[in-house]
C-alpha cells in the first residue's frame, strides 16, 4: 500500500463542500473590495524565494533540479510569485492593482494540527498604494473576508515596523550602532516573531544595550495604546511621519467598520523579511500554538525583482486554519441537498429515466439515477443515502396518464404530478 506524504491531506466529499463554500463566502468579499483573481504556478525557479523570504521560509522549501538542472521550488506562499508576475507582465496596468488567489502552498515544516506541509492560503496583494486608508481597507478586507465565513472568536493585531525599529535604534548605544546591520535587524525581528524574549535580551546585551535601555524596550513592546508610543517617540522628528499615518490608518479602519479597540500592539515582527511598516496578525485564540489565521502589511519586493519601486501590501489567509477554527466553534454549515433522483418501477421505463435526467440537468437541475441495476426497493434506499431531496418515480399507471410521483425524501410525502409541469415542484 503508498500511503500519502506526511504533512499532506485527502478531503472526502463532505469537507471538499465545506471547503468550497467557505471559499465561495471568502470570495465574495474580495469581489466587493473590488479585488479580481489571478494565478501563478505552484512551481517557481528557487531563487524567488530566496531573495528575501527568510531564513524560517529558506529553510523550509521543497527544492529540487529539474530535468534540464534548474533549481524549482513548490511555492512556500504567493506574494513572491505574485510580484514575479507583476514585474514579468503587468507593471503597466493602471493602479492600484487588487488582486486575490487561492492555491495550495508548500513548507517542509514539522507537521502538528494546523501546520501542514502542504496547505492552502487565500490572499489579497495590493499594488500601487500604502497610504493610511489603502493599508485600512486592506485589513478591513482580510476581517470582514475571514468574519463572512461566520467565525466568532477572532482578534486582529496591528503593529509597525518602521516604529519598531526606530526603537531598537534607542535600545542600543550610540556607540555599537555602527555594527547595526540589516543581518542583526533581521535577527532581533525573528526573535520577537518567535516571542523569544530571553534570547532577543541577550543578543541586545552583546551589543551592549544597558539594562534600563533593554527594560524599556521590552516595556515598548508590550505597548497597545497610541497614546503610549506617541510618547515613546516625542523626541523622534523623524518617528512622526509613522505615528501620523498610524492614527490616521486606526481612524480610516473605523469607517471600514473594523473596531480598533486594544489592537495596537508593537510585538508584531512577522516571519518573512519582506515587511516594512505596517504589519497586522489575525488570531483565532482558540487554535492555540496555530493560532495565526492570517498575516500581511506592506512589503517590499518589487525593486529586488527588477521592476520599478512602488508600495505594495497584502496579506494571506491560512484556508486549513479558517476551516479547523469553524469546526472547533461547531459552526452548522447551511447546507440543504438539491439533489433530484429518478428511478421507475418498471424496467420498460429505463429509458424514460435517462430521458428525464438529461431533461431536467438540461434545465439546470442537479439529477443522478441508478447505475448499477438495482432492484426497486434498494433504488429508494440508495437515493436516501446519497441525500437527494426529492425522488421522482416512474411508475406504469402515472406514466400512462402523463403523470410521476414525487416523494420528498426528508417529509417521506408522495404527490402525483402532471409530466409537464414537474418542474415546478422541484424548485
Ligand atoms: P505567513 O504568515 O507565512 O504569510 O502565512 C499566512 C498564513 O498561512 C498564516 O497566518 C497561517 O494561517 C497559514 N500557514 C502558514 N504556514 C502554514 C502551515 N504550515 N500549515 C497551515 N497553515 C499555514 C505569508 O505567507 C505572506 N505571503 C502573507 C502576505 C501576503 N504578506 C503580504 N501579502
Amino acid at each position: 500500500m503508498v500511503s500519502k506524504p506526511r504533512g499532506t491531506r485527502d478531503f472526502d466529499v463532505a469537507e471538499m463542500e465545506k471547503r468550497r463554500f467557505i471559499q465561495k463566502q471568502m470570495e465574495t468579499i474580495f469581489k466587493r473590495f473590488a479585488y479580481k483573481e489571478i494565478a501563478t504556478p505552484t512551481l517557481e525557479h528557487l531563487e524567488l524565494f530566496e531573495i528575501k523570504s527568510g531564513e524560517n521560509i529558506i529553510d523550509e522549501l521543497y527544492s529540487f533540479k529539474d530535468k534540464g538542472g534548474r533549481d524549482i521550488a513548490l511555492r512556500p506562499e504567493l506574494t513572491a510569485p505574485v510580484m514575479r508576475f507583476y514585474v514579468e507582465k503587468l507593471q503597466m496596468e493602471t493602479k492600484p492593482l487588487k488582486f486575490y488567489y487561492f492555491g495550495n502552498c508548500f513548507r517542509y515544516d514539522r507537521p502538528q494540527e494546523g501546520r501542514y506541509r502542504e496547505f492552502w492560503q487565500m490572499g489579497c496583494e495590493l499594488i500601487g498604494s500604502c497610504s493610511p486608508g489603502a493599508i485600512a481597507e486592506l485589513i478591513a478586507l482580510a476581517y470582514h473576508a475571514i468574519k463572512k465565513t461566520g467565525l466568532i472568536n477572532i482578534r486582529l493585531r496591528i503593529g509597525n515596523l518602521n516604529l519598531l525599529e526606530k526603537q531598537i535604534r534607542k535600545a542600543i548605544p550610540s556607540s555599537s550602532l555602527s555594527d547595526f546591520s540589516p543581518a542583526l535587524h533581521t535577527d532581533i525581528f525573528r526573535l520577537i516573531d518567535k516571542n523569544d524574549i530571553e534570547s532577543m535580551e541577550q543578543l541586545l546585551k552583546k551589543y551592549k544595550s544597558s539594562p534600563k535601555q533593554i527594560a524599556l524596550f521590552k516595556e515598548f513592546l508590550q505597548s497597545n495604546n497610541i497614546d503610549d508610543i506617541t510618547n515613546y517617540f516625542k523626541d523622534s522628528t523623524e518617528a512622526q511621519t509613522d505615528i501620523e499615518d498610524f492614527k490616521k490608518m486606526l481612524d480610516s479602519l473605523e469607517l471600514f467598520g473594523v473596531p480598533t479597540r486594544d489592537v495596537i500592539e508593537m510585538n508584531i515582527a512577522r516571519g518573512l523579511d519582506y515587511y516594512t511598516g505596517t504589519v497586522f496578525e489575525i488570531e483565532a485564540p482558540q487554535l492555540g500554538a496555530e493560532k495565526q489565521l492570517c498575516g500581511g502589511g506592506s512589503y517590499t519586493l518589487v525593486p529586488l525583482l527588477g521592476g520599478t519601486e512602488i508600495p505594495t501590501a497584502g496579506f494571506a489567509i491560512g484556508f486549513d486554519r479558517v476551516m479547523m477554527t469553524l469546526e472547533r466553534e461547531n459552526y452548522e454549515f447551511p447546507f440543504s441537498s438539491e439533489l433530484i433522483y429518478v428511478m421507475s418501477l418498471d424496467r420498460d421505463l429505463d429509458r424514460e429515466v435517462i430521458k428525464m435526467a438529461s431533461q431536467l440537468r438540461y434545465s439546470g437541475f442537479m439529477v443522478d439515477f441508478d447505475l448499477m441495476n438495482r432492484a426497486i426497493s434498494r433504488s429508494l434506499k440508495y437515493a436516501n443515502k446519497i441525500g437527494a431531496k426529492k425522488t421522482i418515480i416512474l411508475g406504469k399507471n402515472e406514466w400512462d396518464q402523463d403523470k410521476v410521483v414525487i416523494k420528498d425524501m426528508q417529509s417521506g410525502e408522495q404527490q402525483e404530478v402532471k409530466k409537464e409541469e414537474l418542474e415546478a415542484f422541484l424548485v
